[in-house]
């Protein structure tokens, strides 16, 4: 084989010991499809003395100019994770004139289009397909097979955390800290959980898939944020027995003239939605587009090898471009300026449930209180006794986001009202 691609890796972590292992493992198949070598020259760790699977012919540095400035790295890999320096080594890289493939959905979420910019100044590929799903594949599909449509809806399960903590607390009906427990004694949540169970993980992937599916720039401020630390086991029962299940989505709609929305937050999701059979710590993103109707993409959102299909797929795209001397085609995609609807003026139906005095007349009052704010219910139930008080739980019809609030804002003052102990979404099919 004439040309040999040489690569650097800057991090050999999780991902990183995947990747060494997807390029030596399946070397001979990749070489025939990219038609070169691929090898890793140099790679990046703070800790140059720790004995490194599959690495043991591989030149360890623990300085990133080693990589990012030799003229023979071809491509540079960032695995590092975090902010900085992740960023400012791959804008080095590609300075240097090297493409860049990276799995940080931290940096392409926050400082992304810096380096789509610098990518173009400097005619380098930018790739990063594993910062959204881990190993499925959703930017490539968005931005080649699918861009003949107008996507109008993406939703995703991309936090494979919460998604394990939400499946157990529904099928075993434990409450949420004994869950967030057991998935941290797994391994599947941080000793310090709060990225993952307060939705920012999951925020900055919805920035990205936004971005990339509405062909405009959404920033990660944009995105508003709720967790799932007070989804209760009540809420999973009631979800059961009217027919749902609770998951935590990423998603970002259009609504038209009045722009997109993007947002994480939990949801009532029918048993029938595809997305409902998505368990444990399984990924998936259901779009609607206006050809393709619906698609879902599901499979493993994190994990070593999972994780490296993506970043070696990515690696073989820019070797391919190498080798045939082509230029990246496909930039930046967010040509368009959308406009941002307001979390206030998106609509939905509602679960609310309330803990209230029980006694006569308290039902109606808590009609009224929705009635006032022009949210009109499709069901009220008066369920159990919680303590001293009577727990209810409403459905509304859709209605604007604002409306609800009013009407939480007045019910919140009601002195029948003890609390509001939850307000969850509901997605209809
Ligand atoms: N883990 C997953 O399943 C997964 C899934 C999707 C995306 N990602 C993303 O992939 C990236 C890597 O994640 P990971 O789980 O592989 O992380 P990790 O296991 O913590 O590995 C990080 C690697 O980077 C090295 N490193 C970190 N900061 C460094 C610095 N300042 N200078 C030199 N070396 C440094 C570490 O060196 P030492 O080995 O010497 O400590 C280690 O080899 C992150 O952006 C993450 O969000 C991860």
């Amino acid at each position: 084989m004439a040309k040999e691609i040489k690569i650097g890796l800057l991090g050999s972590g999780t991902v990183g010991t995947g990747v060494v292992r997807v390029l030596r493992e399946n070397a001979e198949d990749i070489s025939k499809k990219v038609g070169a070598e691929l090898s890793i020259k140099k790679v990046l760790v703070r800790d140059t003395s720790k004995k490194r699977a599959y690495l043991e012919d591989v030149q360890l540095t623990d300085d990133a100019q080693d990589i990012i400035a030799d003229p023979e790295i071809d491509i540079v890999v960032e695995l590092l994770g975090g902010l900085h320096p992740a960023f400012e080594y791959m804008l080095a890289a590609m300075q240097n004139g090297k493409h860049v493939v990276t799995a940080n959905k931290d940096v392409v979420a926050q400082l992304g289009h810096e380096l789509f910019d610098a990518a173009e100044q400097h005619g380098v590929e930018f790739k990063f397909e594993a910062s959204v799903g881990g190993g499925i594949p959703i930017i490539t599909p968005l931005k080649e097979c699918l861009t003949g449509n107008r996507i109008t809806e993406i939703m995703g399960i991309v936090n494979g955390t919460t998604n394990y903590m939400l499946t157990r607390m529904t099928e075993d009906g434990s409450d949420y800290d004994s869950v967030l427990k057991e998935a941290q004694a797994k391994g599947y949540a941080e000793a310090n959980p709060a990225a993952d169970v307060e939705g920012l993980d999951a925020a900055r992937k919805a920035a990205i898939l936004a971005s990339i599916s509405f062909n405009s720039r959404i920033a990660l401020e944009q995105v508003s944020v709720e967790g799932i630390t007070n989804i209760e086991p009540a809420d999973i029962n009631y979800a059961n027995e009217l027919g749902y299940v609770i998951k935590l989505l990423a998603v970002a709609k259009d609504y038209g003239e009045k722009g997109v929305n993007v947002r994480v937050h939990p949801v009532f999701l029918p048993t029938s939605h595809p997305l409902a059979a998505v368990k444990d710590v399984f990924n998936a993103i259901f779009l609607r587009g206006n050809a393709i109707g619906d698609a879902m993409f599901y499979g493993r959102g994190a994990g070593s090898l999972p994780t490296a299909s993506a970043v070696v797929a990515d690696i073989i795209g820019e070797a391919r471009n190498i080798v045939s001397k082509v230029p990246a085609v496909i930039g930046c995609t967010c040509y368009n300026h959308r406009k941002f609807c307001p979390l206030e003026e998106t609509e939905s139906s509602y679960y609310v449930r309330l803990h209230v005095d029980d006694e006569p007349g308290v039902l109606g009052a808590i009609a009224s209180a929705f009635g006032e704010s022009g949210v009109s219910l499709k069901s009220v139930i008066q369920t159990r006794k919680v303590g001293d008080h009577a727990e209810i739980v409403a459905v509304t019809h859709i209605v604007q986001h604002k409306h609800l609030q009013e009407a939480a804002d007045i019910l919140q003052k009601l002195p029948v009202v003890d609390s509001i102990r939850s307000i969850i979404r509901v997605e209809e099919d």
